[in-house]
């Protein structure tokens, strides 16, 4: 069976524009959304004021009902993974939280994930967030022409490692446009030079996510939740980007700069 039959869609002027709203529209969201996740709160009612914020301006939240998930974004707290399903649990001080946003504008999709804090954060969990963090940029920094989805990988692998830290293998980033997954997909390790070769005009997301213990995921019985298999906590970073002549273009930076928690909040 082809695993990827298709070949990456070369997007033109129009398309990269549409992109810039779809980007910039998932980055406002996670904006909105951080002055709400405080001790206290349920991942239930974020990923509700999530849902009303999407429709209050004309978009769609992707995920919901995409093969069959029940809520409109992921929230994926400590030891979680990815595709945390929203619902009961309480963010309690301490928890680190991802939060996971994928609109539709305009029939395009945009697709970003930032950490945040929940109180008072330990030390061990701060390394591991800012860590994932860095090593996303790491990605998204070898993203040129002529590069290849191993060089991605390659950046974010060594660097986590460099870290102690080990990268999720079941997951991986992905094309992205008028769809949410296609083709390429985007491993968060690889070799120098392998893989597929990176030409301006693709769209695509890198995301990685690193673990403070063993790289096993394990899905729990909602079909969805993604844990560590040893318990151990695992932070996640997402952006859309897009390989431009130059190198590349992210489209999901946030307009209030906040990249990396803490966030300054209102004051
Ligand atoms: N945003 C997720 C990603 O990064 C996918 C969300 S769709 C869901 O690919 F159904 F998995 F929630
Ligand atoms: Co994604
Ligand atoms: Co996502």
């Amino acid at each position: 069976m082809l695993k990827h039959p298709e070949q990456p869609t070369i997007h033109d002027a129009s398309a990269f524009a549409a992109m810039r709203r779809a980007g910039q529209f998932t980055a406002e969201i996670l904006d909105f959304i951080t002055d709400y996740v405080k001790p206290g709160i349920t991942t239930g009612e974020l990923d509700r004021l999530c849902h009303e914020y999407h429709l209050a301006h004309g978009a769609v939240p992707g995920p919901l009902g995409f093969h069959g998930y029940p809520k409109s974004v992921c929230i994926s707290v400590n030891e979680v993974i990815c595709h945390g399903v929203p619902g009961e649990r309480v963010l309690k001080d301490g928890d680190i939280v991802n939060i996971d946003i994928t609109p539709i504008v305009d029939g395009w999709f945009g697709d970003s994930s930032r950490m945040f804090y929940v109180g008072n954060v330990g030390k061990k969990a701060q390394r591991l967030v800012a860590a994932t963090h860095e090593a996303m940029l790491r990605g998204i920094g070898a993203v040129r022409p002529g590069a290849t989805v191993g060089d991605i990988g390659h950046a974010i692998q060594t660097y986590a490692k460099s870290q102690g830290y080990s990268v999720v293998r079941d997951f991986a980033g992905h094309g992205i446009g008028r769809t949410m997954h296609t083709v390429p997909q985007i491993l968060h390790y690889g070799s120098p030079g392998k893989g597929l070769r990176l030409e301006a005009g693709m769209f695509f997301t890198v995301e990685p996510m690193l673990n403070a213990g063993g790289p096993g995921a394990a899905i729990l019985e909602d079909g969805w939740t993604a844990i560590t298999r040893d318990g151990s906590l695992s932070a996640q970073f997402e952006h859309t980007v897009a390989v431009t002549d130059s190198g590349f273009e992210i489209f999901t930076l946030s307009p209030k700069g906040w990249h990396l928690p803490p966030y300054s909040r209102g004051a």
